[in-house]
Formats: C-alpha cells, structure tokens, sequence
C-alpha cells in the first residue's frame, strides 16, 4: 500500500501544467468503438481509469498501441468481444460508457452494473430511458446489463434530471442511429462538448452540445482521426486552490479558461487573485482570505468536484462559510478527516457549516474518494506539520502524477510503501478499492 507523506507550510510557487480531462478521456476512449477505422487519441492523462479503460479495450479485440507521450492510437475493427465483465467494471464507475459506444455500433452490449460507489446512490435509470427511446430493450440480470435493438433509430430524449453520463451514453448510442435524435435536458459540462467534437471529427453530425438540447442526425459509418482531449477543469481548480490554500503565487497552464469560470468567481470572492491568459491562469495570494458561501450545482454552476477542495480553503479563511451540496448524497464523507486535522465542520443534510480556524494541523488521515483525496491533499500542503494520507489509489484515479506536479511546485510530498498491514486491513482496503468508481 502507498501513501503520500506531507510536511506543509510550503508556499507553491513555479509552474505547472494541465493533464487532459478524466471525465472527456472516460468516454472518447470507449466512443473510438464507433469508428470504422483506427483513431489517435492524444493528451490522454496517465491515470488509472484511463489504465483501466484501455485495458476494457484490449480485451475486447481492440489494438491499443501507445504512440508518444500520452497519446495512444486505438484500432477497433479487430473488437470480436462485446463485454464488460464484473471483475473490469467494478473498478470503474464510467465503464458505463462501453454501453452506448457498443449498443451503437454493434446494437448489442453486456456490461457488468457500475456497483455501490462511495458517492451515495449512483443509478443508471436515465441512460436506460435514453437506450430504450432509440430501440434497444435491455435485462438486468446478475448484475449485468444487457443491451440488443435489431436496429437503432432516431427519437426524442428528456432527461427527469441533468445527467452528464446518461447525456454522452445517449450521445454514443443515437450517433449511428437512423434518423433525428433530440436530447432535452441535457448536461453542458465541457466533457459533453469534447466528446461532441470527437465525434463530429470522425464524421458525426451532432449540434447544440454545451447548450440543453442536443441533435443528432444519425450517420452510417464513422472514420479515423487524431484527436486531443481538452485540458482536465477539475485538476486545474484543485491546483487553483492548493496555491490559494497555501498563499502561493504560480501559474497554471494548458488550461481553458472559460471552463474554469464558476471556480474562478468564488476563489475571487474568497480574496484569491487571479489573471487569465490565453491558455493558462496565474493564482495568488497577497491578503486575507474570507467566508464565502457555495451551491454545487451542473455546469456552469459550481462543480461538485470542486466541493470538496473548496471546503478546505474555507477552513482557512476568516468567517463561516456554508456549502450545499446538490448533486451527491454523500459527497462530505471527508468532514470527518479534515476534523482531525482541526478543521470546524458541520454537516447537516447536504448543508456544511464552516467555521474558518485559520489554521490546519497535520495529522494521519484516509482518503474516501478522489475529490476527498485532493481536499486532504491541500489540507496537508496548508497543515503546520506532517500528514500522512492512506488509500492514495483514490487520488491516482483521477490525478495525473499529482505528488510530482506538487513537488515541481516546491512542496514537500512524497509517496512511501508501507507493506506491514494485517490480512484483515488489507482486505478491508480491497473492499474500499472495488467499491471506489466514477
Ligand atoms: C459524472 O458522473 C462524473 N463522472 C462525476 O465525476 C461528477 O461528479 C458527476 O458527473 C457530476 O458532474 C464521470 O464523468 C466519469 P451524473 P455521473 O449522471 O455521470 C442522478 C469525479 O470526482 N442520476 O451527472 O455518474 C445522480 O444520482 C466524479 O470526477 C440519476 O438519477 O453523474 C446524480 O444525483 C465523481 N439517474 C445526478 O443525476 C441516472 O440515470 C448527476 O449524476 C443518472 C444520474
């Protein structure tokens, strides 16, 4: 087992750049499925999703073949296996994507059901409706779901809630379908986009993605392309504040401004300083740090990715700050880690209650997800002290080696093995790994 040891009080400073997207990159890598032709996909972050992903890939008949510095050039005309079994999928929750890219290109798709996850309830009833509004029937059955349509055709498709996945399955699956696809209600997040634009690059004809209907006039066949995953909004934001948090002054490039907005406005209002270049922002600090309230909410609302890291700034500026959390039940398991450190947090509902101490003291603590792992991170970064943060594989999901990218920027971390766990702990964190996804 790994964890990563922080000794804090370091001031971020220098320069770092942005890895591609995980949630553009979950579901471009699957939606390669759909072309007739191999495609390049590049700026693909070295994550384990990603990881994992091509690994689906491959043992579905596909040739991945890694072609440069994160880019890897997938040929898919080889597929001859139409599964995802338990044991790949378990490990990771966007595996659901493998359902529309194989639905809509094979009209057939057996694929495990994404399991618990420690989010709260993740259900998948929306991509289901979307499915069945194009002409698949579908069973649920030992924890598979299994997808056929003797052929799939264009229909209209309103979402009871703003899903970005149910949105891109949808997208993946009506692609090829024959006819007019209109999707209602639908996500704007900058991954839908991506994926958008990737498969228009292979000859799809898809309008309005970023806006709240989606159209999708089916095509017959999908070619080759060279493709680059948009720059990651979420780890750029949890740089923004890990240099906010620890009163540095750095730059922060490969990223796309505008997708940044929502993080950018509060950390203004929390006394951050930042100016926007072209493809890159600077982030510091040269004043107080105050109390602001947060409403997580779909783009370009506050991001409930972001929530997390937010909450740990919070800790550390002056005032009581409120934080709603409106997309994920469980999404404040991290409270209780950050109360070790001596962070005052209450949580009432989907509502936390911040009462800014200034200060964070280092401690031993767990990560419980990905986005609690990067809070714990930035907590230890601003800590006086050590802190020593277990069940890192949380973080390696989603960040793209983010104890080098710290370390670049002048902190103090480190990743160390610890090999002296029980059997019963170390099948304790077995569970916690299968049940973690996204
Ligand atoms: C995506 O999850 C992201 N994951 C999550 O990122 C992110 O938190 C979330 O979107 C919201 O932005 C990936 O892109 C791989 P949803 P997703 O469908 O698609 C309800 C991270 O930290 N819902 O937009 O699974 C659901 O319960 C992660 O990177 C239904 O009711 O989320 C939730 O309340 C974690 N029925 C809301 O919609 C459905 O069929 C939004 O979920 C689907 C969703």
């Amino acid at each position: 087992m790994d964890k990563f040891v922080i000794r804090g009080g370091r001031r971020l400073t220098g320069e770092v750049i942005i890895s591609g997207a995980k949630n553009a990159a979950v579901a471009i890598l699957p939606a390669v499925i759909l072309s007739d032709e191999p495609c390049i996909i590049e700026n693909v972050p070295s994550i384990s999703d990603v990881t994992i992903s091509l690994r689906i890939l491959k043992e579905m008949g596909a040739e991945v073949t890694c072609v440069g510095h994160d880019a890897y050039r997938i040929d898919p005309t080889t597929i001859d296996k139409f599964c995802v079994p338990y044991e790949t999928a378990r490990k990771m929750r966007a595996s659901y994507y493998f359902l529309g890219a194989l639905l809509g290109k094979f009209h057939k798709a057996r694929v495990s059901m994404p399991g618990g996850c420690p989010l709260g309830d993740r259900p998948i009833d929306q991509h289901l409706k979307a499915f069945c509004a194009l002409g698949a029937q579908y069973t649920l059955s030992q924890g598979m779901v299994d997808l056929t349509a003797d052929s799939l055709h264009g229909n209209q498709i309103f979402f009871d809630v703003v899903t970005v996945g149910a949105t891109m399955n949808a997208m993946l699956a009506a692609v090829k379908a024959e006819g007019l696809t209109v999707i209602e209600n639908a996500a704007k997040e900058p991954h839908i986009v991506d994926l958008a634009n990737f498969l228009n690059s292979m000859g799809a004809n898809i309008m309005g993605a970023g806006t709240d209907v989606i159209k999708i006039r089916g095509v017959e066949h999908l070619h080759g392309t060279t493709y680059s995953v948009i720059p990651d909004q979420i780890e750029a934001g949890t740089f923004m504040v890990a240099i906010a948090a620890t009163k540095g002054d750095a730059i922060i490039k490969n990223v796309i401004p505008k997708h940044l907005e929502s993080i950018t406005k509060k950390l203004e209002k929390i006394g951050v300083n930042i100016e926007q270049y072209d493809d890159s922002v600077r982030v510091w600090v040269d004043g107080p740090l105050v109390k602001t309230n947060v409403k997580t909410a779909p783009h370009p609302g506050f991001p409930t990715d972001m929530q997390s890291q937010i909450a740990t700034l919070l800790t550390l500026a002056e005032g009581t700050s409120i934080i709603t959390e409106n997309i994920w039940e469980q999404r404040f398991r991290y409270v209780d880690e950050l109360r070790r450190m001596g962070a005052d947090i209450t949580v009432n509902g989907k509502v936390a209650l911040i009462e800014g101490t200034g200060k964070l003291m280092g401690a031993p603590v767990k990560a419980c997800d990905l986005r609690a792992g990067a809070a714990l991170i930035i907590a230890g970064l601003a800590a006086s002290g050590i802190t020593e943060i277990e069940d890192i594989f949380h973080i390696e999901r989603g960040y793209d080696c983010m104890e080098g990218k710290l370390r670049a920027l002048g902190a103090d971390i480190e990743k160390v093995s610890f090999p002296d766990k029980t059997e019963e702990q170390t099948e304790t964190a077995e569970d916690d790994k299968n049940k973690a996804a996204s």
